[in-house]
């Protein structure tokens, strides 16, 4: 073998070595970083609200399901004022409220979108309409958008886990 073609050989065997160690690398840190299995297998997700903005809507993931969050602008506080019932389905964290919920329709589980300039949800499915607190405005589904357990931590929120706010809106019933 030539010095030259004996040093393209050397080069790319490094190469191969130094990219099975990356890779290596990377799968030892990725382990690193992932929830021990026990917290995986808790199903709990833990979200820090504090940087949502108003009338966005963030979609997260808690046990393969879609959840909304939406925080509520003053306009969508004070139309939530006029109606108790779609003001106990906001949690308050901080002086901010916010909408959390599952992100399924009610009537078939199709996956409504959010309309920011109407503030309200649609489902493309059948034409059902929820507003920004998730009750329904526009039939067919059955009920509001269901709430899943949560539990308030300052400004944390841990989905999976039922704390008292999670406690009192489920024995009211609009949880589901
Ligand atoms: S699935 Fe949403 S309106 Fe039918």
């Amino acid at each position: 073998m030539k010095n030259s073609s004996r040093r393209g050989f050397m080069g790319k065997a490094f190469g191969a070595v130094a990219g099975v160690g990356a890779v290596g690398a990377l799968y030892a840190m990725k382990k690193t970083w992932d929830p021990l299995p026990s917290v995986k297998a808790a199903g709990f997700t833990t979200l820090d609200m504090s940087a949502y903005k108003e009338n966005e809507l963030v979609v997260e993931k808690w046990r393969g399901k879609p959840i909304f969050i939406l925080k509520q602008d003053a306009s969508m506080v004070e139309t939530a004022d006029k109606n108790p019932k779609d003001k106990s389905r906001l949690i308050k964290v901080g002086e901010a409220y916010y909408l959390v919920c599952i992100g399924l329709c009610t009537h078939l589980g199709c996956i409504p979108g959010y309309n920011p300039d109407e503030k309200e949800f649609l489902c493309a499915c059948h034409g059902g309409k929820y507003d920004a607190t998730a009750a329904v405005t526009k039939a067919p589904p059955p009920r509001g958008l269901d709430i899943p357990p949560f539990k308030i931590t300052g400004n944390k929120l841990v989905l999976g886990e039922e704390g008292p706010e999670y406690k009192k809106m489920k024995e009211t019933g609009i949880t589901l």
